[in-house]
């Protein structure tokens, strides 16, 4: 039996910042017992802007779970994301040289060496080497070509890569908190891990985690990761809309948005009145329900062409027949279903994170999909050995691999 332990996820958003305790006994035995929630300071779009208020942050919601689960929170799961984040895919080719013509362990370490081979900028560093299929000889479609016999293997993958400096500063900000960082996960392997089954992923499906400031995009086909990609534009960017749309203070328009709001602007009735907090000292002033959600809508539709164009680039849009899942705060607007149907054509639905024993109906919404999935990564996979030492070696890049994928 897996032997038990206690995990932390540590989730920097650009809205909040969510620190989760766990007990982990196996995949199906994950119990939550610390929730810690604090709003985020000093992060834009995936980014640390300023180390100091960043590292307030996470002492407010760190302290909120330890306080909660009674345990000291040393080192943690830390989620990754940001416009310095890529996603390419690749192929490696070797031949299988040994007598008997069987595919052992040892050329799977060959055959991904070759594969990640790829240029990788001198800024940029390995997060993730992602298997998505092997070939052998003429034979596709194999998952773990381990025995198999053959003279070429082949293995296609998905390579995540982040910058140096930009990972450097989120770690900084964790550090300075009093913490170490265990792992580094990218936020769309987390949220995806809180929300898919092994069919599904199967099955062919993009996630698409709306954030405040970063939207996260991942998609599977065959089982395997296919395409990832960051779009620096989030939910906040409706708020900053209506603020200046309508004349009214930034926390009025977030306000505004989760009560009044949809982005399907012709469902609401042209004579609806809502009231609108005025800036500085005047009174707040009537104005049309519908004016709200035209903004609203503006906004969401730009946002889901970028998402569609995101799919149709990854080249699988026509065999995703899971459709798309939409997580993150931003998926809880009204009416994002209807339109994110109309303008990407294809099945959507909003989802929350599932899975957890204990607490877990305090963290039952779309917005801690990432927090919640970077503990259920770890709980299959263990942590990365590679993940945090920047420039680690091949092997223990390939440990990680193994790990994600056998
Ligand atoms: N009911 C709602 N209607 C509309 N928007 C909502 C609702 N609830 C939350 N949001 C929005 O969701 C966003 C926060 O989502 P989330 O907590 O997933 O972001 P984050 O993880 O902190 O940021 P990011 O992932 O972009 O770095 C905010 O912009 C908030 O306004
Ligand atoms: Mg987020």
């Amino acid at each position: 039996m897996e032997q038990e332990r206690i995990v932390t996820s540590l989730d920097i958003g650009s809205a909040k910042v969510a620190a989760l305790t766990a007990r982990v006994g196996g995949l199906d035995d994950v119990e939550l017992i610390g929730v810690g929630v604090a709003p985020s300071r000093g992060i834009k779009m995936g980014a640390v802007t300023n180390i100091e208020q960043t590292v307030r942050s996470i002492r407010e919601a760190v302290e909120e779970a330890e306080l909660m689960s009674g345990i000291e929170i040393e080192e943690v799961v830390l989620n990754i994301t940001g416009k310095h984040v890529r996603g390419d895919n690749s192929t490696g080719v070797i031949a299988i040289n040994n007598r008997e013509r069987v595919v052992t362990s040892q050329d799977i370490y060959r055959v991904i060496d070759a594969a990640q081979a790829i240029r990788i900028p001198a800024d940029q560093e390995i997060l993730h080497v992602l298997s998505r299929e092997f070939k052998v000889d003429d034979q596709n479609g194999i998952k773990d070509p381990l025995g198999m016999v053959g003279v070429r293997l082949e293995a296609d993958v998905h390579v995540v890569t982040g910058s140096v400096t930009q990972l450097q500063n989120t770690e900084k900000a964790v550090v300075s908190s009093g913490i170490r960082v265990n792992d580094r996960i990218l936020s769309s392997l987390a949220s995806s891990s809180a929300l898919l089954t092994d069919g599904e992923k199967e099955l062919g499906v993009a996630v698409v985690d709306i954030g405040a400031g970063v939207i996260d995009i991942i998609i599977y086909t065959d089982g395997g990761v296919s395409y990832t990609a960051t779009i620096c534009l989030g939910s906040q960017h409706l708020t900053q809309d209506i603020s200046i749309g309508l004349k009214t203070p930034l926390e009025a328009a977030e306000m505004l948005k989760k009560r009044y709001g949809t982005v399907l602007s012709n469902e609401v009735d042209p004579s609806e009145t809502i009231e609108i907090p005025s800036v500085g000292d005047r009174a707040p002033r009537p104005s049309a329900r519908r004016d709200l959600a035209d903004i609203m809508e503006a906004r969401m539709r730009e946002i889901l062409e970028l998402i569609d164009h995101e799919i149709i680039r990854s080249g699988k849009k026509n065999i995703l027949a899971g459709g798309v899942v939409f997580t993150g705060g931003g998926a809880r607007v009204n009416g994002l279903v209807t339109l994110a149907e109309e303008i990407i054509q294809l099945g959507a639905s909003v989802g929350s994170p599932k899975g957890l024993l204990g607490i877990a109906d305090r963290i039952a919404y779309p917005e801690f999909s990432t927090a919640v999935g970077l503990i259920q990564y770890v709980a299959r996979y263990g942590e990365a050995t590679g993940g945090r030492k920047s420039g680690s070696g091949f092997l223990n890049r390939f440990k990680t691999w193994i790990q994600e994928n056998l």
